[in-house]
């Protein structure tokens, strides 16, 4: 047996013994490495587990052989697991393009998934679809965007875990007691006084670029408390949340307020400022192209209901001209089909793509220009997908879609971004 530093329960140490199975070993095999590596004390129990790692696109071969290694080990998730985005739509992957032999890859590895009993509805915002914690709780959650929003915005505990840890967590119900998991390491360490007036998922996506640069720069990571901001909406929130994570490698903030433990502590000594000219700044460094994007998508993170209702108010009647990705989970697609807004949506020549996103579906060198309202599909689509990148607010993408598309794309007309907030600063004039 595998020497640990924790103290484990009569049935941690079974577990770990093999008795219930290889894969359940293997699992506690990885929360006991995890313990010893960050000092935990104990394994606790999680209410939940959310995995990523599910786009064949990250995984490769070796992630699938892992997967069915582990599937095969009498492997049984014991708390409510959720998928992150797969690849590919799982059930309209042929309109989105992707090709035949990714698709057959992608099937084996939901099927290893749900061969472990966890539900396969593959979503980055499993809050919108029935895997919400409670406040306190502790979950083991991947995915950095629901990470940050778990603990900041509903105020439930969890560490960054990876796609195997994360695993390990559902199939044996348990994490090793450490990170975020602890009172302690919630504090907050700086200040960030907003003096700006963001509006929109854009704008928030900026504010979590320009707060979460900021924060790396320093280099130790402090956990923020946010001043300055008056409001903020579900979907702003998973914006900022999602960009804060990526530009700032944040798991938590606070926001007085506006998230539940902001009031627990006072304002931190050390200080710093983000202007409007920060913000403006911050969205101007996310629009690298001039002229059409050839790939427009809203949903990163996927999109609440309410949002996809104002794409189909704004395209009810019309035909895009460009191929254009609305990325949600099969949740909020379903109650878009009952509402009427998925016939709208889709008579104007737009494409849902459920269950995946325009960042982990394989789609490197078929587009150049992806034109978005999210500062995290933004680095992505230039890192992952060597794309240029349109920051737009959330109705401007949308336009952007109905707009002619430029010759050959040789003439073009410069993109900048809105100096205003709101729809009425539209300066794409394409
Ligand atoms: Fe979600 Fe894909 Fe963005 S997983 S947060 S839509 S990069």
């Amino acid at each position: 047996m595998a020497k640990v530093n924790m103290d484990l329960t009569n049935e941690e140490q079974s577990m770990l013994a093999g008795d219930c199975g290889r894969a359940v070993q293997i699992a506690m095999r990885i929360l006991a490495a995890l313990g010893r590596i960050y000092g935990a004390a104990r394994l606790i129990p999680v209410r939940s587990a959310q995995i990523a790692g599910v786009s064949y696109d990250n995984l490769g071969e070796a992630g699938l052989a892992w997967l069915s290694e582990m599937a095969g080990g009498d492997g049984h998730v014991c708390v409510p697991t959720t998928l992150n985005p797969a690849g590919m739509d799982l059930e309209n992957w042929r309109t989105l393009g992707i090709p035949e032999d990714f698709a057959l890859k992608q099937i084996q590895v939901i099927a290893a998934f749900t061969r472990m009993g966890a539900t396969p509805i593959c979503t980055c915002t499993p809050y919108l679809a029935g895997n919400e914690p409670a406040f306190g709780e502790s979950i083991a959650w991947a995915e950095s965007s629901a990470v940050c929003y778990a603990n900041s915005v509903i105020g439930a505990r969890t560490n960054r875990e990876g796609g195997p840890s994360a695993l390990a967590s559902a199939l044996t119900g348990r994490t090793a007691e450490y990170g975020m998991h602890l009172s302690e390491n919630r504090r907050p360490g700086i200040t960030v006084d907003v003096q700006a007036h963001p509006s929109g998922t854009a704008d928030f996506g900026a504010l979590g670029k320009a707060i979460g640069e900021r924060v790396e720069a320093l280099g130790r990571k402090p956990i923020p408390w946010i001043t300055g901001m008056n409001s903020a909406s579900i979907e702003e929130l998973k914006s900022f949340c999602a960009s804060l994570a990526t530009y700032g490698g944040l798991a938590m903030f606070h926001m007085q307020g506006i998230t539940p433990e902001a009031d627990d502590y006072p304002p931190h000594a050390d200080r710093t400022a983000v202007t409007e000219e920060d913000l403006q700044a911050a969205k101007r460094s996310l629009t690298d192209a001039a002229g059409d994007a050839d790939f427009v998508s809203l949903g990163c993170p996927h999109l609440t209901l309410e949002e996809v209702a104002r794409i189909a108010e704004l395209l009810r009647g019309k035909r895009v001209t460009k191929e254009f990705w609305i990325t949600t989970s099969r949740a909020v697609k379903a109650i878009a089909d009952r509402q009427g807004y998925t016939e709208s949506i889709e008579a104007s020549g737009a494409k849902f793509a459920v269950d995946t996103c325009c960042v982990v579906a394989p789609i490197r060198g078929r587009f150049r220009v992806l034109a978005t309202d999210s500062a995290k599909a933004c680095y992505y689509a230039r890192a992952k997908n060597q794309f240029q990148t349109q920051l737009m607010d959330f109705d401007l993408v949308v336009e952007s879609s109905l707009t002619k598309r430029t010759e050959g794309n040789s003439q073009h007309t410069k993109v900048t971004p809105s100096p205003d907030r709101g729809e009425e600063s539209r300066s794409s004039q394409i």
